[in-house]
C-alpha cells in the first residue's frame, strides 16, 4: 500500500473517500469551516439533526455532492473532545478500516487534524491511524474456492496534514509495520492445522529469520533426542508429525549477556491426548499456537524496528495427539533441565512444551524470559475472554511489560503465585513435578508449572487462551485470531532498549 502525505486542500483530493474525524464541536477543529464550504452548508444541517452524528464510534457515510473523484465522506463520530484516549481512537480507526473493507474502498484521504485533541497529537493520530486501520483491513484467508474470496486491498492512503512530511510517514510506517505483524501472527492463528504443521510453522520462522538477518536454529526430533528434551517429546509422541523448536536471536550489540528470552506455546493442535477433550473442546484448537504468533509477530516488529535490545526467541511446535505410541496419565517423563514429571493429564501439554523451550532459552542465554501461551481454559473462567492472565517472579520487570501493555491497549490481569501453589506442583510420589494439580485456580498452575523451570531468571507468563481469537468481530477486526501480546511484546523490547 501506497502512502503520501499532502497539505490539507480539500478540492484537490484525488481519491475515492475522504475520512473527517467529527468532534461534538467539529466547529472547534482547525480549518473545519473550509471544509464545510468544501463540503455544502447543508452540512451543519445535518450536524444539528444528528443526520451526521458525532457520536463515538458512529460512522455516517455521505456522497460528495459534486463531480469528481471523491465519492464519500466518512464522518468518524468521536465524541467529546476531550475525553478521546488513545486506545478509543486506535478503535476507531480499526472500525474505519473494517469500513473500508465493507466498501471496497482502494484509495483513501485522512484529515488527520480532524482527529487530535491537547492529549493526542499529529504523530500520535497518524500512528494510530496506521495501526488501527491496518488491524481493520484485515481479512481471514480462506479456502473457498468461488465466492467471498479475499480479493480487496487498499492500495493507496492519502494523510492531509500541515505538519512534516518526512517525521509523518515515520509514524505511518511504524504504525503500519505494527498492524501488519499482528495480522501475519492473526493469519497463523487462523490456518487449519493440516496446513499449518511444526514443519510448516518451522519454514515460516525460518524465512522471517532469513528476512531480518537472525541467527536461526531448529531442531528436529532426532536433535531434541540427543539433547534429553523428554518434556516436547512426549506431547509429540502420539503424532506422525514431527515437533520442531525454532531459535532465533537478535543481536543489538556484539556482547551476549543482556538478552530477552520470549518463548511461544506452538501447539499446532491440541485434541487433549488420552485425556481427550469433549467434542465441542476439539473445535478452535487449531489455535494453541498463539503464543507461538505472537513471538513471530514480534520477532517480524524487531526486525523491522531494530530495537536496542538482544533477543533470543524460542518457539515449541508439536501437535497433541493420540495414537498406540502416545504419551499417557502416569507416564513419567524426564525435561531438558533433568527435572522429572509426572504426567495426570495429557491436556496439559502447553505447561510441558514450554519447560523444554524455557529452559532451552535459558541455556542460550536469556537473562529474561517472558512465555505466552494459549495454556488454559482457567483464564478465560478467571478474566474472560479480552484480557490476559499473567504471572511473575519479579515485580520490576513486569511493571515495565505493563506499561508497554497500557501503551499498546492490550489488557493483562496479573494473578498470583504463592508458595502453596508452587507446593502443589511440585507433590507426587514418584517425580520432581506433577503437570496438572487441580482444576481449583489452574491458570495459576499452568504458568507455575513453567515458572519451575525458570529459576530466578525475571519472568513474565502470559496466558493467551481468551484473548488469541475472538468469537465475534470486533472494532479492531473480524472473528479469529487476534495477533494479541504481538505488540505489547514488541513494546517491551523496544522499551528495554530505550533504557540503555
Ligand atoms: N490448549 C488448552 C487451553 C485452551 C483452552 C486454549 C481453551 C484455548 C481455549 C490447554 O492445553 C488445556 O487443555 N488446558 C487444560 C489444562 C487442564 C487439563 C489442567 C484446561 O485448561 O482445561
Ligand atoms: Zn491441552
Ligand atoms: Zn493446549
Amino acid at each position: 500500500m501506497k502512502a503520501a502525505i499532502n497539505e490539507v486542500n480539500f478540492n484537490e483530493i484525488q481519491t475515492e473517500v475522504l475520512i473527517v474525524g467529527t468532534f461534538k464541536h467539529p466547529e472547534n477543529t482547525e480549518n473545519w469551516s473550509e471544509f464545510v464550504s468544501f463540503y455544502g452548508s447543508s452540512l451543519n444541517k445535518w450536524l444539528k439533526s444528528g443526520d451526521v452524528s458525532t457520536d463515538r464510534k458512529v460512522l455516517t457515510k455521505l456522497p460528495t455532492l459534486q463531480d469528481g473523484q471523491l465519492q464519500r465522506i466518512f464522518f468518524v463520530g468521536l465524541g467529546d473532545r476531550k475525553s478521546l484516549t488513545q486506545d478509543d481512537l486506535r478503535d476507531i480507526f480499526g472500525t474505519v478500516g473494517k469500513e473500508l473493507v465493507a466498501s471496497k474502498t482502494t484509495k483513501v484521504s485522512i484529515w488527520l487534524e480532524s482527529f487530535t485533541n491537547d492529549d493526542i497529537d499529529i504523530e500520535d493520530t497518524t500512528y494510530l491511524a496506521a495501526e488501527g486501520i491496518g488491524m481493520g483491513l484485515y481479512q481471514v484467508p480462506n479456502y473457498k474456492t468461488s465466492s467471498n474470496k479475499v480479493d480487496y486491498y487498499l492500495d493507496e492512503i492519502e494523510l492531509l496534514t500541515k505538519s512534516d512530511e518526512q517525521e509523518v510517514l515515520a509514524y505511518f510506517e511504524l504504525g503500519q509495520v505494527y498492524a501488519a505483524a499482528v495480522n501475519e501472527a492473526r493469519t497463523l492463528v487462523n490456518m487449519p492445522s493440516n496446513v499449518l504443521t511444526a514443519t510448516k510453522m518451522a519454514e515460516y520462522a525460518k524465512e522471517l529469520a532469513e528476512e531480518y538477518d537472525f541467527e536461526y536454529e531448529e531442531l528436529g526430533k532426532k536433535e531434541m533426542e540427543e539433547l534429553g528434551m523428554g518434556a516436547i517429546l512426549a506431547v509429540n509422541q502420539g503424532s506422525t508429525e514431527e515437533p520442531r523448536l525454532m531459535v532465533m536471536k537478535y543481536r543489538a550489540s556484539d556482547d551476549w549477556n543482556d538478552v530477552v528470552g520470549l518463548v511461544g506455546k506452538g501447539v499446532t493442535y491440541d485434541t487433549g491426548g488420552y485425556s481427550i477433550k469433549p467434542k465441542d473442546g476439539l473445535v478452535g484448537m487449531k489455535g494453541d499456537m498463539g503464543g507461538a504468533a505472537a513471538v513471530l509477530g514480534a520477532m517480524r516488529i524487531i526486525g523491522e524496528t531494530r530495537p536496542n535490545q538482544n533477543v533470543i526467541a524460542v518457539i515449541a511446535a508439536t501437535d497433541n495427539m493420540i495414537s498406540g505410541n502416545a504419551f499417557k496419565p502416569d507416564d513419567v517423563i524426564t525435561s531438558l533441565s533433568g527435572k522429572t514429571i509426572e504426567i495426570l493429564n495429557t491436556d496439559a501439554e502447553g505447561r510441558l512444551v514450554l519447560a523444554d523451550a524455557v529452559t532451552y532459552a535459558k541455556q542460550n542465554g536469556a537473562n529474561y524470559i517472558v512465555d505466552v501461551a494459549t495454556l488454559t481454559g482457567g483464564v478465560i473462567v478467571a478474566l474472560g475472554m479480552d484480557k490476559t492472565g499473567a504471572l511473575t517472579n519479579d515485580e520490576a520487570f513486569f511493571e515495565t511489560f505493563l506499561e508497554a501493555s497500557v501503551e499498546t491497549g492490550e489488557f493483562v490481569w496479573r494473578l498470583p503465585l504463592t508458595e502453596n501453589d508452587k507446593k502443589r506442583l511440585r507433590k507426587s510420589d514418584v517425580a520432581d513435578l506433577n503437570n496438572s494439580p487441580g482444576r481449583d485456580g489452574h491458570m495459576i498452575f499452568g504458568g507455575g508449572f513453567v515458572g519451575e523451570f525458570v529459576d530466578n531468571t525475571p519472568w513474565i507468563h502470559l496466558d493467551i487462551a481468551g484473548t488469541s481469537a475472538a468469537s465475534t468481530s470486533h472494532d479492531l477486526g473480524p472473528k479469529g485470531g487476534t495477533g494479541a501480546m504481538v505488540r505489547s511484546l514488541a513494546t517491551l523490547v523496544e522499551r528495554m532498549g530505550e533504557d540503555k
